[in-house]
């Protein structure tokens, strides 16, 4: 762009001098015509005081009162027709490349019919004006050509060559400014985009199993942000890559052991059919629980996907009767239908009935026959609140901030069995609240027990 524009810049300057250098060239001419011109109309012989009579007398007396320009000739021509002319010089000439020795050129000026022209020699052009000089009387001969005339010349060659040598200086300045702002350009662009070129190596060597790299930070200004913000990107990245790694161990680990268990009963067992019996009983049993975990982990997995829950208008009332329906075949308690919030709501019915039954079950899994088990749904601060309330043993403190993680079980007591589950019944509790935007909380309970709560925020959806 700048080498197009410096070039045109450079191309406009040199024909506007050589424009220049013709005007100044014309305007010389035109103003040596003019003055000659008058000259003969006016002037008057110093010897006589009377008008010219004779061409070479005239042109001899105008050239001596010139004075010329460096590079401009004044010539008197007079001569026969048909003849090389004679020639009368400025007496303080000081042209370089002479025309008057010319005689060839000077032959052709004084042929030309035109009174202005340029002259192609090699020393130079040569811009000329011509003014005839018409005989005092009739020739005896008639001819073209007159007897004398007034030649100005000027030498363009030097004009032109300073133009073109203005020109070249332009060119050359032009030139060192391109290679100059280029070197620049060079440098600042590297130096601006030097922190990118860092993050760029950074992110190149990145791999799925080493995401501990980061980029220094250096600087406030943008590139420090993105830096920032690739980091904390990376963090995450590297958080729930992690917390993967985690999972698929806890899995494979909660698998084995019911695989050891099946593998181990049916080595040992031998032909005994009552033996048998209890072997398969055994090996069923832990079949069911293998496939209740990964149905379970199914369960999380879907829960990672938008249509996890799909929310419709929903009775309160009537979904926490069903709950409350489907929880008391779980086992023999004192269930309370506690309170029942009578409206409606945007909810995922099987959803929240699936959390609500694994809150039961817990429930059940820490009292014994007979223990009270309350269930019932309330609006509160403009949120819906469904409950499932025991009066077991409760979770301990130090156990409260765990077991909504996957495959966490709390610490077991004393006279509870323990639930033989993975750890993942809270979690998906918590999945199912948060598809809602809600969360699962634990409160504390009046006489001891657990209380879990799912609240879900009203407009969740809106
Ligand atoms: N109602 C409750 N009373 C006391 N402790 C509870 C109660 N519900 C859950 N817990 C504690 O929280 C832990 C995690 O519960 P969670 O439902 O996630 O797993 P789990 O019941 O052990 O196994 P799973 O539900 O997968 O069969 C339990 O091991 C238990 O220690
Ligand atoms: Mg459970």
């Amino acid at each position: 762009m700048m080498a197009v524009a410096l070039t045109a810049v450079a191309m406009t300057t040199r024909s506007i001098l050589l424009r220049d250098v013709d005007h100044r060239i014309s305007q010389l001419l035109t103003q040596e015509t003019r003055e000659f011109a008058n000259f003969v109309d006016q002037g008057v012989d110093p010897d006589t005081g009377a008008r010219f009579t004779e061409p070479r007398r005239l042109l001899e007396v105008f050239l001596q009162r010139q004075y010329s320009d460096p590079d401009e000739e004044l010539l008197g021509l007079t001569g026969a027709p048909g003849s090389a002319p004679s020639v009368l010089r400025q007496p303080r000439d000081t042209a370089g490349a002479a025309l008057y020795r010319d005689r060839d050129a000077l032959a052709r000026i004084l042929a030309s019919s035109a009174s202005f022209g340029t002259l192609h020699r090699p020393q130079g052009d040569v811009r000329w004006a011509k003014v005839p000089i018409a005989p005092a009387r009739p020739p005896a001969v008639p001819s073209a050509a007159p007897p004398g005339a007034f030649v100005v010349a000027f030498h363009a060659g030097h004009e032109q060559a300073i133009a073109a040598e203005a020109f070249r200086t332009q060119l050359a300045i032009s030139g060192v400014a391109l290679l100059m702002t280029t070197g620049i350009g060079w440098a600042v662009a590297g130096r601006i985009l030097a922190p990118v070129r860092v993050v760029r190596r950074a992110a190149a060597q990145l791999t799925e199993q080493d995401l501990t790299r980061r980029i220094p930070v250096r600087g406030r200004d943008d590139i420090a942000l993105l830096a920032e913000t690739f980091n904390a990107m990376l963090d995450r990245l590297e958080r729930a890559f992690a917390a993967q790694r985690q999972f698929v161990d806890d899995a494979g680990h909660e698998l084995r052991t019911p695989i050891t268990i099946v593998r181990g009963h049916l080595e040992l067992m031998g032909d005994d059919p009552a033996e048998q019996a209890e072997t398969i009983r055994l090996v069923t049993d832990e079949l069911d629980r293998m496939s209740r975990i990964v149905e379970d982990l199914l369960l999380l997995a879907k829960a990672e996907r938008p249509d996890f829950v799909t929310p419709g208008p929903v009775q309160l009332g009537e979904l926490t009767a069903d709950v409350f329906v489907k929880a008391r075949a779980l086992g023999e308690r004192e269930w309370v239908l506690d309170g029942v919030a009578d409206r409606e709501a945007e909810l995922d019915p099987q959803r929240i009935t699936q959390a609500m039954v694994q809150l039961a079950q817990n429930a059940v899994q820490h009292t014994v026959p007979g223990q009270r088990i309350r269930i019932g749904s309330r609006e509160a601060d403009g949120r819906i609140e469904l409950y499932v309330a025991d009066s077991g043993p409760g979770v301990r403190t130090e156990d409260a901030a765990v077991i909504f993680e996957r495959f966490r079980r709390g610490t077991p007591r004393r006279g509870t069995r323990t639930s033989g589950g993975a750890g993942l019944g809270l979690s998906i509790v918590k999945a199912i609240a948060e598809g809602h935007r809600g969360r699962v909380e634990l409160r504390p309970t009046e006489g001891g027990g657990a209380t879990f709560v799912l609240v879900l925020e009203e407009d969740h959806d809106r």
